[in-house]
């Protein structure tokens, strides 16, 4: 992580997040999430757990530079998104948010994580393996706009130690 990482206040998004979180969706992807999407993770009866970062400065609004969704399905964390604002990358940002969500995630009952990843997103595949996640298929021409493959990863073992050996790291 970069040494000087920024302050950075990660917390549950709300429903007055919802221009930021989108903003920031659309400069992170080339196909952001459908107009809603958000929102809808954001329902009352919502089993995703739904954090955003938050940079504090001094003499500046709070501004959202990261955001992460979790769907919980059965004993499965899936990371339906992760993104970090072009800006702050390389500072552990996705880390944190990472962490904290699967930290939430295991104390609703999720005993492992999932998730999709373009082939070629290097970034992505560098965090998700230095957090412990194992390649276990590919998903041929699995994203609809460019038809790229997806790699399957899965962290098989979710449990509070290994959790308190990655927030050491
Ligand atoms: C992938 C993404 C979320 C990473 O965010 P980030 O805040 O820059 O990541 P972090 O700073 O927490 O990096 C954590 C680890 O990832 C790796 N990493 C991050 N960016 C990297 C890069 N450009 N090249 C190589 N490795 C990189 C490093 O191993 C880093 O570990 P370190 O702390 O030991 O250096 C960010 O690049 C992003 O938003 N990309 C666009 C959206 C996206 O692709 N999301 C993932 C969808 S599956």
């Amino acid at each position: 992580m970069s040494p000087q990482a920024p302050k950075v206040n990660v917390r549950y998004m709300k429903l007055a997040d919802l221009p930021q979180v989108e903003a920031l969706d659309s400069v992170c992807f080339r196909t952001p999430w459908p107009e809603g999407s958000f929102r809808y993770e954001l329902r009352p009866d919502s089993a995703s757990i739904c954090l955003v970062a938050e940079l504090e400065e001094a003499e500046a609004e709070p501004q959202i530079i990261g955001v992460v969704v979790v769907w919980l399905i059965a004993e499965a964390a899936e990371i339906a998104t992760l993104a970090v604002t072009p800006e702050q990358r390389g500072k552990g940002i996705a880390r944190q948010l990472l962490i904290s969500a699967l930290r939430l995630a295991l104390q609703a009952g999720a005993r492992k994580s999932i998730l999709e990843v373009r082939i070629s997103n290097t970034p992505a595949l560098h965090l998700y393996y230095g957090l412990g996640f194992q390649a276990v298929g590919l998903r041929p021409g699995y994203y609809e706009d460019t038809h790229e493959d997806a790699l399957l990863l899965t962290l098989d073992r979710l449990d509070s130690h290994v959790l308190k050996a990655l927030e050491k790291t």
